[in-house]
């Protein structure tokens, strides 16, 4: 059982995290999104943006020695409500049970916050991951990405 060390993103990570998303997009989410929408997002994957939404938000980084085997990216809501904006475990570590430690950890360290929403990719692994983890699907929503339509599920954890 890996028990990763889980710590504030910094600029050193930028690279890695970036590294984690392309590989994600290229290799799980081209599953259910063509390749249009998979290069966009593949494009839009540089370490200037990662250091640019850890502005927004807060991104944590699980590490194993000195390698990132995963992050979530959040952003606070009105209403008590966190965002997870992303969330990508590296191919190689998925299903060891580190995306559900990165849930546990926001919980733990966000003890206010009444609900946790995602706008979760209709991938069955990672919807089953979420409702694993507590959420269950709110409905499904549309949004254009260079004129092409993603189609995600809107997913709810109710954590108080
Ligand atoms: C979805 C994701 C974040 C889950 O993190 P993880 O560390 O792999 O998941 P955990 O080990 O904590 O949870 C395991 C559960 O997730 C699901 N799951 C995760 N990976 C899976 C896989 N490769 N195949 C099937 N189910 C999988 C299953 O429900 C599994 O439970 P089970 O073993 O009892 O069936 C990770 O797999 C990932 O990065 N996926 C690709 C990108 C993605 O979809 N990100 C979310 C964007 S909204």
């Amino acid at each position: 059982m890996l028990s990763p060390e889980i710590e504030d993103f910094s600029t050193s990570h930028a690279r890695e995290c970036c590294e984690i998303a392309k590989e994600n997009w290229t290799h799980r989410l081209s599953k259910v999104y063509n390749q249009r929408i998979v290069s966009y997002f593949v494009n839009q994957c540089t370490p200037e943006k990662f250091i640019g939404s850890s502005r927004k938000g807060k991104i944590f980084v699980a590490r194993v020695s000195q390698k990132v085997i995963g992050f979530v990216a959040v952003k606070f809501l009105e209403k008590k409500s966190l965002e997870i904006a992303r969330l990508f475990i590296r191919p190689e570590y998925q299903n060891q049970g580190i995306g559900s430690l990165l849930i546990r950890y926001l919980e733990n360290k966000y003890r206010n916050i009444e609900r946790i929403i995602v706008r979760s990719a209709q991938l069955q692994e990672t919807v089953n991951f979420y409702k694993k983890n507590g959420f269950r699907i709110e409905r499904e929503l549309e949004r254009k990405v260079n004129d092409e339509v993603l189609r995600e599920y809107l997913m709810v954890k109710k954590v108080k």
